[in-house]
């Protein structure tokens, strides 16, 4: 089934006869239009059609999947009304803000507008083979840049300047940070979202750099703990454990288990380690157009894990003044397992 296909039965599961797509990973998912932000899709039950404008009449002509009308909004409002007359149209509650409910209030009076979550977020948990693809070549690009900066990871260097060099490899390929830079070091590693200082790296220290790159729209995830010189004994520690618990809980990646179970899995393991209180945050999360979507694992989570599915599995330590730990993978969910497509290597600490 296609991509709109799948939509229009969820829509239907959902009890809407039409869908107003305003998130912009959303409307480049289904549209293929990059500039999704500067987008809006509506799916009726006949077509499917972009709204942009005049800025994007040859991009949208290039790239778009689904038939466009360039205008600005509320020309866009006013050419869909007739069409969705009775009809019961779908929003999407969590990006279309109270503003844009009303002007859809005002221009489609004949419509009954009916919020709705997660129609376009439950499909993009499993990847096409292209997005697969996509995926795996942002990887890529980050491993071999983190080869590139692992040398340059050394006492007496700003964790300002790896954040930048590894902004600069990405930005030279044409790429991008999938997000701000974290490199953390000595005491700073007990951050878990740590961004780039001017920390200067100390020798002895331990270093967490989480880094991904987005190439063609696509967003990679990973994160390594270096050390600089011989960490303390403590922290050593700390890090084998987080790497037993990193390790067990890939390995236990494949269909039919659930998000919840493997963070359980790493959870009690660091637990065993005395360091159950210290991992302070879900294991991972889904990858894909956006660098956290579904699936979900964490403890709460009812997502199950399906072959196409892209996630990571990142699990940590952070001792407050002392120092942390993170390791990520992101892994690939196959028909009989899983595949890693992060490829840096884990130093043995
Ligand atoms: N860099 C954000 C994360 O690992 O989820
Ligand atoms: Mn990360
Ligand atoms: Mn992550």
């Amino acid at each position: 089934m296609s991509q709109l296909e799948q939509l229009r039965a969820a829509m239907g599961r959902a009890g809407v006869d039409a869908l107003w797509i305003s998130d912009a990973a959303n409307v480049r998912y289904l549209s293929g239009f990059t500039s999704g932000k500067d987008g809006k899709v509506l799916v009726t039950p006949q077509d499917a059609t972009l709204y942009t404008d005049a800025r994007y009449t040859v991009q949208a002509a290039q790239e778009s999947r689904v038939p466009t009308f360039i205008a600005r909004p509320p020309a866009t409002l006013e050419h869909a009304a007739p069409g969705l007359a009775g009809l019961r149209v779908g929003f999407e509650a969590e990006s279309l803000t109270v503003a844009e409910l009303e002007q859809l209030r005002t221009y489609w009076p004949q419509a009954t507008l009916v919020g709705t979550a997660g129609l376009l977020s439950d499909l993009r948990m499993v990847k096409t083979p292209d997005e697969v693809q996509a995926v795996r070549d942002a990887q890529a690009l980050a491993d071999r840049v983190f080869a590139q900066v692992r040398p340059m990871i050394r006492a007496g260097v700003r964790e300002l300047d790896v954040a930048l060099e590894i902004e600069s490899l990405l930005r030279r390929v044409g790429a991008e940070s999938a997000f701000e830079i974290i490199v953390a070091s000595g005491p700073r590693g007990a951050l878990p979202h740590g961004v780039a200082s001017d920390r200067v790296i100390g020798d002895g220290e331990l270093v967490t750099v989480d880094m991904g790159a987005r190439l063609n729209g696509y967003n990679s995830d990973m994160t390594r703990t270096v050390a600089v010189g011989t960490p303390s004994p403590e922290m050593a520690r700390v890090y084998r454990a987080v790497l037993e618990a990193e390790e067990a809980a890939v390995r236990a990646v494949r269909p039919g288990v659930r998000g919840a179970d493997l963070d359980a899995l790493a959870r009690d393991i660091l637990t065993g380690h005395g360091l159950g209180e210290a991992f302070a945050h879900s294991l991972g999360h889904g990858v894909g157009l956006m660098v956290h979507e579904g699936p979900s694992l964490r403890g709460s989570s009812e997502d199950v894990l399906r072959p196409g599915m892209i996630v990571t599995v990142e699990p940590g330590a952070y001792l407050p003044d002392v120092g942390g730990v993170r390791i990520e993978d992101l892994v690939l969910v196959t028909e009989d397992g899983h595949e890693v497509l992060s490829r840096s290597e884990k130093e043995a600490v």
